[in-house]
């Protein structure tokens, strides 16, 4: 099976938790975009759901489902999205996409929070996947240095800017042992918008997608 055949599946699986609700939130990726296509099904179900990023907006809209503001849907009772890495915690890095900012908050404004990934991004310590960090542009070389303090190795995404003007940081070479503490050292560094370690609010449940079928993990 292809990657992309995995993430079909696995987003396939996540339509479990989307019954019987009227409103969700959506996270960005393309294990997501797979999921938001067969949301279509649920259209006359969902009253509308909350987006994490542009993106996922057109995606929503192009298949008929209304998007909504969190501040208008209060607490969330699921939110599904993928991941770049997660380990045996349900800790998470995310912002492959660049949406970690406005994932990380419907995250938090989410009961259950559903991680769907194919089987490739399970790992033992998170850190392989270079870490994304959203900063405000003015503190992208203070914020590069502090990164080197922590014995990463920065690289900017140039070119890119997030749907909330930041810019982004790939963090190489971080061996993430105490992902909530990092979390937190991290978040703390003046001009950083968020940091893409998911360790203090972790997901609830996690689907992932193998050769051999889907593993749920809760
Ligand atoms: C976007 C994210 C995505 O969830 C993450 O990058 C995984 O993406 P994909 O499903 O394309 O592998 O955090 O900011």
């Amino acid at each position: 099976m292809t990657q992309d055949e995995l993430k079909k599946k696995v987003a396939e699986a996540a339509l479990q938790y989307v019954k019987g609700l009227s409103v969700l939130g959506v996270g960005t990726g393309s294990t997501v975009n797979f999921l938001i296509d067969m949301l279509a099904e649920f259209k006359s179900q969902i009253d509308g759901a909350v987006s994490s990023s542009e993106g996922t907006t057109a995606k929503l809209k192009k298949v008929g489902i209304p998007v909504l503001d969190l501040n208008d849907t209060g607490t969330l009772e699921v939110y599904i999205d993928g991941a770049d890495e997660v380990n045996e915690h349900f800790q998470m890095i995310k912002g492959g996409g660049g949406a970690l900012t406005r994932e990380k908050i419907i995250g938090a404004a989410s009961k259950k929070f559903v991680c769907i990934a194919d089987a490739s991004k399970y790992v033992g310590t998170l850190g392989k996947f270079p870490l994304p960090v959203e900063v405000l542009p003015m503190a992208r070389s203070y914020v590069a240095r502090e990164m080197v303090k922590l014995g990463g190795q920065p690289v900017w995404r140039e070119g890119f800017i997030s749907d909330n003007g930041g810019q982004i940081l790939d963090v190489h070479n971080l061996t993430i042992l105490n992902p909530v503490e990092m979390e937190k050292e991290i978040n703390n560094i003046p001009g950083v918008i968020t940091v893409g370690i998911f360790a203090i609010r972790p997901a609830d449940i996690v689907l992932l997608g193998s050769a051999e079928g889907i593993k749920t993990l809760q």
